[in-house]
């Protein structure tokens, strides 16, 4: 099980030192992992301050490139140097305000691989889609797409309905566990596979979306900077777990 808050484009290094005031205090288990991710330029401190109390580190997203002249890009090579054990890779609002496409998705995906960072891949629908019964069809493709062609290590897939992100609303459980199977049966080949649930989790829904057979885990996005909140989800899993 992963418990994970993508801070987006919030926060700072004063917040990183307020989270680690928190964790101090929490037993992190072993079974539950841990992650948080925070904007490039506050990745490196919180590796340093947050790791030693097992709290997983990733980066938001990952060039398609190798290296060059990608102005403003980061590279896989430079993530996995701060020592990122993860990364968000095709989230839907990196696909829509910075065109990130199935191959993009693809190609950061074998580059976080080969420098053994398990990539976050996210896939949803948009309300649209979902309003015109498209959604399996759609994950399906998304999922043909931007699988990378050789997953050595572990894999990690978010599924993230568009219309569920920040708003409140949540798939039925039927629904979730619906394209979760759409999922695992698309790469039942792939060894460690986990596939995680987001959009809209929060303390009093947490519960009921983590006790469900497929879903390893969530990526929290609104409520992970509510730090007291985002614990509490983590204790909600474990004992769901343990
Ligand atoms: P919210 O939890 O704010 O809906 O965000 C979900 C998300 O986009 C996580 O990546």
């Amino acid at each position: 099980m992963l418990i994970a808050g993508n801070w987006k484009m919030n926060l700072n290094s004063s917040d990183l030192f307020e989270f680690q005031k928190l964790i101090v205090n929490e037993k992190i288990e072993k079974k539950v992992e841990i992650a948080i991710f925070p904007q490039f330029p506050q990745l490196q401190l919180a590796k340093q301050i947050l790791s030693k109390y097992n709290v997983k580190i990733g980066a938001q997203s990952c060039s398609s490139q190798l290296s060059g002249a990608f102005t403003g890009d980061v590279s896989a090579d430079a993530i996995s140097d701060i020592g990122c054990d993860y990364c968000i890779v095709g989230h839907s609002e990196r696909r829509e305000f910075h065109n990130e496409t199935n191959e993009f998705v693809k190609n950061s995906a074998s580059l976080l691989l080969s420098q053994n960072i398990t990539p976050i891949i996210c896939v949803g629908e948009s309300l649209n889609i979902k309003l015109q019964n498209r959604t399996q069809k759609f994950i399906h493709n998304q999922i043909k797409e931007c699988i990378p062609d050789i997953v050595s290590s572990s894999l990690i897939i978010a599924y993230e309905p568009l219309w569920a992100i920040g708003t409140g609303r949540i798939p039925k459980n039927e629904e979730i566990m619906s394209v979760h199977n759409v999922i695992f049966n698309e790469l039942s080949h792939v060894k460690n596979l986990k596939i995680i649930y987001g959009g809209s989790v929060n303390l009093s829904n947490c519960s009921n979306v983590l006790k469900l057979k497929n879903v390893h885990g969530a990526l929290i996005g609104g409520s992970s900077l509510k730090f007291k909140d985002f614990l509490a989800i983590y204790k909600t899993a474990v004992k769901q777990v343990i």
